[in-house]
């Protein structure tokens, strides 16, 4: 498969995704967000691949959804067309987990693709908003749902009516980010970190995540059931009596994905 806008490789079990629309800041027309798609259902077809790494560049991350081309939509476009939401969902249905991987500006749907990925890693120089108020618009893939779950209503009311940025130290304070790092080391830190998760058992690694994320989509009580179920079920994997075994007999596990 031939991209054009972005760059999609494997390193060992890690997919890579890297934004390559330089002159917009990466920013998301229907053609990047497509072939991110396609990137992801390769990388999810692909038995060797058990964790994802999506990127853009030094300056962006994304600068948002592209403003150039929705500034003329009417109502009706971007209605029937089920503007963002058709193509972008994608990355929120990936079963395997993916790491969004920032550095400079992720703003408007730039910080959304971000939170739709499982764990942020920010370079120092990243920096985090919704502007979408200063063009007359709000945000439109998630903005206005991920951002008060990862760091509060207060803030997010804060960034999202203001259209301020926040910056790396200040998102990982609030509870986006996971890690910060210097942004030399972003990439590789990324990738020690995805190559880790990869090197776990590839259903074990799904069921956590599709766990995880319910506690974020129901109550708490549907939640720990959910939780329990997944549980019992890794019982029923391969995978979980190697690691057990592994452990009682002092040694290092050898997980077959299965
Ligand atoms: N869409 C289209 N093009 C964009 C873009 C975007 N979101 N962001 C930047 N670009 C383009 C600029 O138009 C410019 O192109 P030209 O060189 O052809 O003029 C190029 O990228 C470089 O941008 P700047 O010259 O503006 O760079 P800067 O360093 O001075 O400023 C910035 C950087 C603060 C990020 C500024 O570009 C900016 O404010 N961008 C828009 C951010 C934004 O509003 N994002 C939200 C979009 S709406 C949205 O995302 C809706 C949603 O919820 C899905």
């Amino acid at each position: 498969m031939t991209y054009e806008l972005i760059i999609a490789e494997t390193r060992g079990r890690v997919g890579l995704i890297t934004l390559n629309r330089p002159k917009a800041l990466n920013a998301l027309n229907d053609q990047v967000v497509n072939e991110i798609g396609t990137a992801l259902d390769g990388f999810e077809a692909d038995d060797g691949i058990g964790a994802i790494v999506i990127t853009g560049s030094e300056k962006a991350f994304a600068a948002g959804a592209d403003i150039g081309a929705m500034a003329s939509f009417s109502y009706m476009d971007a209605y029937k067309n089920e503007y963002i939401t058709r193509n972008w969902e994608r990355v929120k249905t990936c079963r395997k987990p993916v790491i969004a991987a920032v550095a400079g500006f992720a703003l408007g749907g730039g910080n959304e693709l971000a939170m739709m990925c499982d764990i942020i890693i920010a370079a120092d120089t990243a920096r985090f908003g919704q502007p979408e108020v200063k063009l007359g618009t709000l945000p439109g893939a998630g903005g206005t749902q991920r951002l008060p779950r990862a760091v509060g209503k207060a803030k997010a009311m804060e960034l999202c009516l203001t259209g301020r940025m926040m910056d790396a130290a200040e998102a990982e304070r609030a509870g986006l980010v996971a890690r910060v790092v210097p942004a030399d080391t972003l990439l590789e830190e990324a990738l020690a970190t995805a190559g880790t998760i990869a090197g776990y058992s590839l259903p074990i690694v799904m069921m956590i995540k599709e766990s995880i994320n319910r506690a974020f989509e129901g109550g708490l009580n549907e939640g720990l059931l959910f939780e329990r179920r997944v549980f019992h079920a890794s019982f029923a994997t391969n995978d979980q009596k190697e690691g057990m075994a592994a452990f009682v007999e002092k040694r290092k596990p050898d997980f077959r994905h299965d």
